[in-house]
């Protein structure tokens, strides 16, 4: 049997297999007030497998935090029994729920944030977009926080990590990873602050120590996992040494025993293969510096997946687009059975066409079953 599909301890959870669901933000929220909806219950309960692990898409943890309009957020007391309704749906499968918390810092839009201009640690020339009423536009300008508002943003984490707790997820994820606001700080290419959440790393990663505190004083550590993307080009982010950056920001997540630090290839940007045939070089070099479990994510097919974890370089990974497209993913992989292709013209909003509507394997092989008998009797009636 391949390590893929063998159990794993994830912090507090034993699951039974190590094919992960990535987050991915689909923009299918109910306007106004980003309620999540039924067809997105619909959709992760699709994909919950007994003792899988889903990381659901990125939430926004306050109006400032948005980037997308119709992107998930979770600070208001309306969104509640939408995600308990998601939270249920996975456990009713068997599946455990991380819910991935956001705030996007620059990578937003003044229609998106009630008209206030978005934050970020320093001010640095983007070029990047925000999904509005009017479709991906450019970010509106952004201003760097004050010393005394980071301390609010923490807040908003941990308010955040409360409610995901109250609608029953299993565990949150801080997303720290393409070039969001935690990110942001991270990397000296949109660091430039002075004061001590700026210039040595040990000063870069505060603001990352704080937001996961935030979260751990929630559901504790082995609860907590963070998503990083060293070297990610996604949201025009840079840093000037990211080896020994993101080496830093492992030892530093090592130091606190959290469920599992999940880690983004640099061969995909985002929603997309930048460097297509490019092997998975980033778990690899974090390998020595955290000792709890790794989930490698981006441009993972069957192959490559079974071989890393076998490898030891990580011991889960995780899918995005596959998955999309493939609601029993882990089932296919392990029987080797082949995918359908996943629709990108559905990736940033839409209906529940090619979002929950992807069959099962065993469904259309059914369908086809009954297709030939049906034509069995067919003929026979024609004999
Ligand atoms: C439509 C779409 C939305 C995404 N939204 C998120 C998100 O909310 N949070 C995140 O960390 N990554 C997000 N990603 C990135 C995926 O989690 C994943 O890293 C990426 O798709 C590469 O993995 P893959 O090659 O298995 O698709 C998104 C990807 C896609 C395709």
């Amino acid at each position: 049997m391949k390590k893929l599909f063998t159990s794993a301890k994830v912090g507090a959870y034993t699951l039974k297999h190590r094919v992960v669901l990535a987050p991915m933000t689909r923009v299918r929220t109910l306007q106004p007030g980003d309620i999540p909806s039924p067809m997105m219950a619909d959709f992760y309960g699709q994909r919950a497998s007994d003792g899988g692990l889903e990381i659901i898409e990125a939430a926004s943890i306050s109006v400032q935090a948005r980037s997308y309009l119709g992107a998930a957020s979770i600070y208001h007391d309306d969104q509640h029994e939408g995600w308990k309704a998601i939270a249920d749906a996975v456990h009713a499968k068997g599946g455990r729920a991380f819910l991935q918390l956001i705030h996007g810092g620059r990578q937003s839009h003044v229609d998106v944030t009630g008209g206030a201009h978005p934050v970020a640690p320093s001010v640095v020339p983007f070029d990047g977009v925000a999904l509005t009423k009017d479709g991906f536009v450019p970010a509106s300008p952004h201003r760097a926080l004050e010393i005394g508002e980071i301390a609010e943003i923490v807040e908003d984490f941990r308010r955040a990590a409360e409610r995901a707790r109250k609608a029953g997820f299993d565990g949150v994820e801080l997303h720290a990873a393409n070039g969001y606001l935690v990110d942001q700080f991270i990397q000296d290419g949109t660091n430039r602050r002075t004061d001590a959440y700026g210039g040595p790393i040990g000063n870069r990663v505060r603001f990352l120590r704080e937001s996961l505190e935030a979260l751990i004083s929630v559901f504790g550590a082995d609860r907590v996992g963070v998503r990083i993307s060293p070297s990610g080009e996604w949201g025009g982010i840079s840093d000037s040494n990211p080896q020994a950056t993101f080496s830093h920001v492992a030892k530093v997540l090592d130091s606190y025993g959290i469920a599992y630090l999940h880690v983004i290839e640099p061969r995909v940007k985002g929603d997309d293969t930048l460097h297509e045939g490019h092997p998975a070089v980033a778990a690899a070099y974090l390998r020595p510096h955290f000792s709890g479990p790794i989930i490698a994510a981006g441009g993972f097919g069957r192959d490559s997946a079974i071989a890393i974890v076998e490898s030891g370089d990580a011991d889960l990974v995780a899918f995005g687009r596959h998955f999309s497209s493939n609601p029993d993913l882990p089932f296919r992989l392990q029987h080797d059975l082949p995918l359908t292709p996943y629709v990108r013209s559905a990736f940033w909003g839409g209906t529940e066409e090619n979002y929950s509507d992807f069959p099962t394997y065993e469904a259309p092989q059914a369908s086809h079953r009954i297709a030939e008998e049906a034509d069995d009797v067919a003929d026979t009636k024609a004999a």
